[in-house]
C-alpha cells in the first residue's frame, strides 16, 4: 500500500483521533525501524516500530466495510511475528478508552491495560460517538509480552 492508500484507508476508518495524511504515512515509513503490513486486498492495516527491544503499534485500521471478518486479529498476530523478530519483547500501544471496538480487540489478542493517561485526546466538538462532544479522553497505554 502506499502513503495515498494508507492515508484513504485511515480517513475511511476513523476521524478521531484525526486520520494521518499521506505525507505523515510517507516519513514514518522512511523510519528504518518501522514495518508496515496489510491484508491482501488492502482492506486493513497495522504499522510498527521497534526501538531497543520494545514494539510500539503506531496505528491499526480495517475499512468499514471489511470488519468484523478477523483482518485486524490476523494482522495483530503478524504484527507480534514481525515484532519478534525485529527483536521485541514487549510491545504497547496508546488508544482512547472510549474506543470499545479496539479495546474488545486488544483485550481478545492479549493487550492488558499498563496504564492511563488523562486528557490525552481532545474529542472534536461534533463527534458525538467515542463519548465525544468537546470533552477530554483518557488514553490508555496497553502492554503485551512477546515470545
Ligand atoms: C478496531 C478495528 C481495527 C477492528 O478491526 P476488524 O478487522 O473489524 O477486527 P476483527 O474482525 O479482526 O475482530 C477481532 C475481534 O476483535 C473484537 N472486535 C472487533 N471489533 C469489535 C466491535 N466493533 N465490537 C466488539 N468487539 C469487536 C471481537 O472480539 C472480534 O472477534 P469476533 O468478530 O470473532 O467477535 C476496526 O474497528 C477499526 O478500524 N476501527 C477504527 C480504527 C481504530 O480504532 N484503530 C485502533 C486504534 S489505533
Amino acid at each position: 500500500m502506499t502513503p495515498d492508500d494508507l492515508a484513504r484507508l485511515h480517513r475511511a476508518a476513523f476521524a478521531f483521533p484525526p486520520p494521518w495524511s499521506a505525507a505523515a504515512f510517507a516519513t514514518t515509513l522512511a523510519q528504518p525501524a518501522v514495518f508496515l503490513l496489510a491484508s491482501p486486498c488492502g482492506q486493513a492495516f497495522v504499522l510498527g516500530r521497534v526501538v531497543a527491544g520494545e514494539a510500539e503499534l503506531l496505528t491499526l485500521a480495517t475499512a468499514p466495510a471489511a470488519r468484523r471478518q478477523g483482518l485486524a486479529r490476523g494482522l495483530l498476530q503478524g504484527f507480534d511475528t514481525a515484532a519478534t523478530t525485529r527483536g521485541a519483547t514487549t510491545a504497547f500501544l496508546e488508544v482512547a478508552e472510549t474506543n470499545t471496538a479496539a479495546m474488545a480487540l486488544y483485550a481478545a489478542t492479549g493487550w492488558i491495560t499498563a496504564g492511563r493517561r488523562p486528557g490525552y485526546y481532545h474529542c472534536p466538538a461534533d463527534r458525538t460517538d467515542q463519548g465525544g462532544q468537546g470533552r477530554p479522553i483518557a488514553a490508555l497505554v496497553l502492554q503485551k509480552p512477546l515470545r
